[in-house]
């Protein structure tokens, strides 16, 4: 048994938040962050909006594009590290505002690595028959929690989600393999302190703390080394890829390991530069653009890497 993506929905929240508009707030400029970045504009949510209210629209595509009903979903998985709130989940709130009667439900934390752990778990519930249709959803509005005042992260985030509808097949397709991999001891570098039950009320602040040197490190070396891994355990070479959908945090860090990998720019998915880093659903909202931009068909081989909090990395393996 394999599990099939067989329906993608993504929603952006309509505010524009343009790289020209920062530059009137903090000390940095539209070209600056273009050329560092690759970014131009970001979304972001207002303050009334929370993250399940993004999550519920772009489930609601996936759920049409999949041709299912509420009822035939078993199970919901909502990565993010930008809940609604402690609890109830955002998986269970999100369950309540679709109407979904006979499911499971629950949060899975993985930072923007979340969308890669989300899949490997899903397909693995698949695979040894728990369940035979699930909703995955990677939704964050980590613009919520960034400091406005710090130049150093203030550019780099958006808020999005991304929604995928994976169903039971017996077929030699779907998720074929996945590589998941947390390096601990770098967590300090990408740090949101405050809210948890080391500071309940947030003394240390709420705010996203970023060592942005080396965090990008990190992720040049990791991104690579997730989509050699991948391969490597799929039985593949680059040259059998026929898109590779990275982690949408910076061009720079994109570039270097297309470069690495060869991999030539029709063989890469980009679209960072109107949405900037959403976190969880950057993929997500890439795949399912990718899709509806016809740059994905029947058959292809498509790679999903990423990196995150925790610092976390991880990859999975699709045959459309
Ligand atoms: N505008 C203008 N100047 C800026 C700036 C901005 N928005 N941000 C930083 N600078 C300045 C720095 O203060 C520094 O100035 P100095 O030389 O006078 O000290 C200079 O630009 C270079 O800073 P540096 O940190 O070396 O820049 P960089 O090329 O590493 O780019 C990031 C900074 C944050 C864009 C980059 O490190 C990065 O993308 N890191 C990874 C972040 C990431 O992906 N996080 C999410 C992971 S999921």
């Amino acid at each position: 048994m394999r599990a099939k993506i067989i329906g993608t929905g993504s929603y952006l929240p309509p505010k524009i938040v343009t790289n020209n508009d920062l530059a009137k707030t903090v000390e940095t400029s539209d070209e600056w962050i273009r050329e560092r970045t690759g970014i131009e504009e970001r979304r972001v949510t207002d303050e009334n909006t929370a993250t399940s209210d993004l999550a519920v629209e772009a489930a609601k595509k996936a759920l049409s594009a999949a041709r299912l009903s509420p009822e035939e979903i078993d199970l919901i998985i909502v990565c993010t590290c930008t809940p609604d709130m402690l609890f109830p989940s955002t998986a269970c709130i999100l369950q309540d505002k679709l109407g979904i009667k006979n499911a499971a439900a629950f949060d899975l934390s993985a930072a923007c690595s979340g969308f890669n752990f989300g899949l490997a778990v899903a397909s693995g519930l698949i695979e040894n028959g728990a369940y035979k249709n699930i909703l995955l959803v990677g939704a964050d509005t980590l613009t919520k929690y960034l400091d406005w005042t710090d130049r150093g992260t203030c550019i780099l985030f958006g808020d999005g989600a991304g929604a995928v509808v994976l169903t039971a097949t017996d077929k030699e397709e779907g998720v074929l393999r996945s590589y998941l991999k947390a390096e601990g001891l770098f967590g300090k570098y990408l740090v949101m302190p405050g809210g948890g039950s080391r500071d309940p009320e947030a003394k240390n602040g709420r705010q996203i703390r970023m060592a942005g040197k080396e965090v990008f490190k990190f992720a040049v070396r990791v991104l690579e080394a997730s989509v050699e891994k991948i391969l490597e355990i799929a039985k593949l070479t680059p040259a059998d890829i026929d898109l590779l959908i990275p982690h949408q945090a910076n061009i720079r860090i994109i570039d270097h390991v297309a470069k690495k990998m060869g991999l030539s720019k029709e063989k890469v998915y980009v679209n960072l530069q109107k949405y900037g880093n959403t976190s969880a659903a950057s993929i997500p909202i890439a795949l399912d653009e990718a899709l509806k931009e016809g740059r994905i068909k029947s058959g292809d081989l498509i790679v999903l890497s990423g990196f995150g909090a925790g610092l976390t990395y991880g990859a999975n393996i699709i045959q459309w």
